[in-house]
């Protein structure tokens, strides 16, 4: 399996003496498909979610996104990787106080040089995500929900193939948490962007394709909404 993302034997360990957060986590994640994962505070979701997008690297185990095993790149092809194929967003926002959401959109083609070729792009976004009014706002003029749509602008900039998003609907109200889910489904569906979505929202993760629940950092089911069946 070469096209999505292939988790083998994941371990992760922090501390000293070390405690294993990631117990051996294994599973495959088909191209295109929209994944919610769920589990109590401390399970190890945002642990797995960064392993697997290649921002940290586990104890043991591998992670092969498109083939290509995302711990062995040398930093400068996991960098291209990661800004080009890879759109992540953080629980909290993170933009740059001093871009406006604009600027904030564009940052991960700027690295590539392409500013003017996305500008568009980023303009539609605004349009799509209800957030003309914010285009020249800085991010500390600009309420939490709306934050978050810019964050969420931002990592699809680069049309990624893979995103990953760690509760981005957390912090939002149920209208700008519905919002975003939106914005997901409609990029899974008619982008075909692979979606690994961590959410404490049950209503939401029903929504997915798939749901993989952890326990103490193993998964402890994995079903599939077609089939209506447990993998594993
Ligand atoms: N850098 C770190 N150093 C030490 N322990 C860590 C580190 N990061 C996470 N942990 C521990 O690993 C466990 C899993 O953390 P993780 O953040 O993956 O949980 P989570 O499932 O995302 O929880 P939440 O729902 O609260 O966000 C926790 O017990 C946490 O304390
Ligand atoms: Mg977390």
């Amino acid at each position: 399996m070469t096209a999505g993302i292939n988790c083998r034997t994941l371990v992760k360990s922090f501390g000293d003496p070390p405690t294993e957060v990631l117990r051996g986590i294994s599973f495959t994640v088909e191209r295109g498909e929209f994944v919610a994962i769920t589990g109590r505070s401390g399970s190890g979701k945002s642990t797995l979610l960064y392993v697997t997008s290649g921002l940290d690297d586990p104890t043991s185990g591998e992670v092969y996104i498109s083939g290509k095993n995302v711990h062995r790149m040398d930093s400068s092809a996991l960098h291209d990787f990661r800004n080009g194929h890879v759109g992540f967003v953080f629980q909290f926002h993170y933009l740059l106080p001093e871009l406006t959401s604009l600027e904030n959109i564009l940052m991960p083609a700027r690295k590539f040089k392409r500013e003017k070729d996305k500008r568009r792009k980023a303009l539609h976004f605004l349009h799509e995500f209800e957030l003309d009014h914010c285009i020249n706002k800085f991010p500390s003029q600009m309420s939490g929900g709306e934050q978050q749509r810019v964050a969420i602008a931002r990592s699809l900039i680069m049309e990624p193939d893979f995103l990953f998003a760690d509760e981005p609907t957390g912090n939002l109200d149920s209208i700008n948490g519905e919002r975003v889910l939106g914005i997901f489904e409609d990029i899974n569906r008619n982008h075909g962007t692979t979606i690994l979505l961590v959410t404490h929202e049950m209503d939401f993760a029903a929504r997915a394709g798939r749901q993989i629940h952890l326990i103490d950092g193993m998964i402890t089911s994995d079903v599939k909404k077609e089939a209506g069946r447990k993998k594993r």
